[in-house]
């Protein structure tokens, strides 16, 4: 039986093409799962061998598809209704409510929103302040498999962990085996394929008050994570706010936005043009 692990030259080889083109870093540490699901696709596309498979994905113009396919099975997609919900609240509050009050309409941009639990999130938040249809919400993910079952709707049952029980009853039918988010909920978000790289694309994008990078950043070196974030601060309007993960704090990288701390959440303010 042939062994289904890459060796560490052919890991590097491929680990070094998925983060040129999706930012991801891979660590030796993971070889394993890795090679797994590299071995897993290459099958699938009709290769024997992972250099021809590698040399395909590096050099012909038709394996976009499969690039993608692999790209599926290598990102990490875990989310869940409500997660880190003070940013969600400091989205709400020190955001949306204001711009609502003074008669405008707000932007919001969830970046790597997975399968859709924390855009859904945003607006059942903004349901219940009586404000959604006030307000428009972008999600946006690279995972092509991600954004389908986002664009379902439907769930299991992890996904609703830290989901409130008024919420849940609210916004998401649990009947029948099935966890559906309410039509009225899922409208309200508009779904887009997008790769936090690819800085034209995200320019034709328009501007936000407030983007959610959450929980992505942690997969990219140092020099992407200053290349993404400059490009979210552009997609900034002026008073905008930038929302990234706990774990994935800016202070290191000395970025022009401001940070601040408001009831209980970080996010980082654009303060001028
Ligand atoms: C762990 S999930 C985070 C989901 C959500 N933001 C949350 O905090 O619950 C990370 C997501 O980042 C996406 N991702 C990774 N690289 C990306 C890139 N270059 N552009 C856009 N999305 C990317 C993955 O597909 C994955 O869905």
């Amino acid at each position: 039986m042939r062994s289904n692990l890459l060796s560490m030259q052919l890991f590097r080889l491929l680990c070094g093409l998925l983060e040129e083109k999706t930012g991801v870093n891979y660590h030796a540490s993971g070889i394993e799962t890795f090679s797994a699901k590299v071995y897993a696709r290459l099958e699938v596309a009709g290769f024997d061998a992972p250099l021809d498979y590698y040399y395909f994905l590096r050099y012909d113009a038709a394996s976009t598809d499969e690039f993608d396919a692999l790209v599926d099975e290598l990102v990490v997609n875990e989310s869940y209704f409500f997660r880190e919900v003070d940013q969600l609240k400091s989205l709400r509050d020190d955001v949306v409510l204001p711009l609502v009050e003074r008669g405008e309409r707000p932007r919001i941009w969830c970046a790597a929103a997975s399968t859709g639990e924390e855009p859904l999130s945003i607006a059942m938040l903004l349901a219940d302040a009586g404000v959604l249809s006030h307000v428009d919400i972008v999600a946006s993910d690279i995972s092509r498999k991600a954004l389908a079952r986002a664009r379902s709707g439907e769930y299991n049952i992890f996904s609703l962990r830290a989901c409130p029980l008024d919420m849940q009853q609210r916004y998401i039918d649990v009947t029948a085996g099935r966890i559906v988010v309410a039509p009225e909920i899922r409208a309200k978000v508009e779904w887009h394929r997008h790769n936090l790289l690819d800085a034209s694309a995200i320019a034709s994008f328009g501007t936000f008050d407030g983007i959610l990078c959450r929980n992505v950043l942690i997969y990219f070196n140092d020099a992407t994570v200053r290349r993404v974030v400059g490009t979210l601060s552009g997609a900034l309007r002026t008073g905008g706010r930038l929302f990234v993960g706990a774990t994935e704090s800016l202070f290191r990288f000395g970025i022009l936005m401001r940070a601040e701390e408001k009831n209980g959440a970080f996010s980082y303010l654009r303060a001028h043009e």
